[in-house]
């Protein structure tokens, strides 16, 4: 079960509260292009009181998250006179989520938003934790601020339209939340198959658990870094994508970026032992499909580590000092990073 003061409610018993949250207020939902057509009918259907409420679409895609749709969002909710006790409902994957708490966040100094997560990257990470933002030119997440949801709606049947490849993605979070956890959720973790739905039970743990983690430190500043693991990477390969207009899925470049800083960390001596690190990096290379990376694109992409918004004097890394024992703010030499590229390009 979710904490007692928890703003995350679960599955077809939170339809009540759901209501009751959305019946009061002025509503506009926010939507991409894909989930007004997959999930908005299925959200309708079990809420009819949301029938008449305004529906705001930008088009799906990280391509699209961006200062360009926010300003779009701000236009649409002046037109629509929304006022500061209006509701900014965001129904669909972490662009959205992303977004559309930005925009709400920002628009007349703040309006309240709930979260509808989507997808399974966002029921167990992306709409959780208050951290909001947009990518600006190439840079992830640049601009945001950090505004909790007043509350995130999660119902699993939206999986049901979603596609393999995005179920997928979702799983490299939760594997990512059982390396943080212990050996032996890692274990458990392993015996799932990530292109199938989890059980409604494992959802709700892993909520729960980037729930536990951001309620310890909201601001970032020490314990929810651990939440990095992975990420310095991930944010560096996918700006690199994106650069090239490609775009891979969130949780793909989450678990190539978790192999390669297993490399980095057993390499600089963490404590991360060789078995450990061999064990992570064989089961990402059977369970998620390789992130492409030609070896002379590496300069590049460490150099855009170098901007990561999570450096300190130099590249920044949440790494592991054993299965279950997070360390945060490491600091390794340029070189020791290119060699656990290379390590990744070369597997
Ligand atoms: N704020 C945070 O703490 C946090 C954490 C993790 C990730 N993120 C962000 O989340 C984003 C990735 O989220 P994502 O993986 O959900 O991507 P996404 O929002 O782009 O969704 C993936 C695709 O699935 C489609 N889709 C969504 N729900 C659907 C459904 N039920 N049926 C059919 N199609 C559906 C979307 O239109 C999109 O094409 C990234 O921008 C990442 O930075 C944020």
């Amino acid at each position: 079960m979710l904490e007692p003061h928890s703003n995350i409610h679960f599955g077809a018993e939170s339809f009540a509260k759901f209501r009751d949250a959305t019946m009061q207020n002025e509503i506009a939902i926010l939507c991409d292009s894909h989930t007004v057509e997959h999930c908005l009918p299925v959200l309708l259907k079990d809420f009819s009181h949301l029938n008449n409420a305004p529906v705001l679409v930008i088009p799906e895609g990280e391509a699209n998250k961006n200062l360009d749709q926010v300003s779009k969002v701000y236009e649409e909710l002046l037109r629509l006179n929304l006022v500061r006790n209006s509701v900014l409902l965001n129904l669909g994957g972490g662009v959205i989520t992303d977004l559309g708490g930005f925009a709400a966040s920002t628009f007349k100094r703040g309006i309240q938003y709930i979260n509808i997560p989507t997808t399974l990257m966002g029921m167990v990470d992306a709409a959780i934790g208050g951290k909001t933002a947009v990518n600006v030119n190439l840079f992830r997440n640049i601009a945001g601020v950090f505004a909790q949801p007043l509350s995130v709606f999660i119902f699993p049947k939206f999986l049901e339209t979603l596609s393999k490849v995005e179920i997928q993605s979702g799983w490299a979070e939760m594997m990512k939340h059982a390396l943080l956890t212990s050996g032996q959720a890692w274990e458990a973790f392993q015996q799932y198959d990530t292109l199938q739905s989890p059980p409604d039970a494992l959802i709700e743990a892993n909520a729960r658990f980037k729930e536990s983690v951001v309620n310890s430190d909201f601001h970032d500043q020490n314990r929810r870094q651990i939440l990095n693991l992975g990420h310095t990477t991930a944010h560096a390969l996918e700006s690199w994508n994106l650069q090239q207009n490609l775009e891979i899925p969130h949780g793909f470049a989450v678990a190539a970026g978790i192999f390669i800083e297993a490399e980095l960390a057993m390499r600089i001596g963490t404590g991360l032992s060789s078995g450990e690190c061999r064990e992570i990096q064989q089961y990402i290379s059977t369970q998620f499909p390789k992130v492409i990376i030609e070896e002379n694109s590496v300069d590049k992409i460490i150099s855009l580590m170098r901007n990561d918004k999570k450096n300190k004097q130099q590249i920044t890394f949440s790494l592991l000092e054993s299965i279950g024992m997070p360390l945060i703010g490491i600091e390794p030499d340029e070189a020791y990073i290119r060699a656990a590229i290379l390590h990744y390009l070369h597997a």
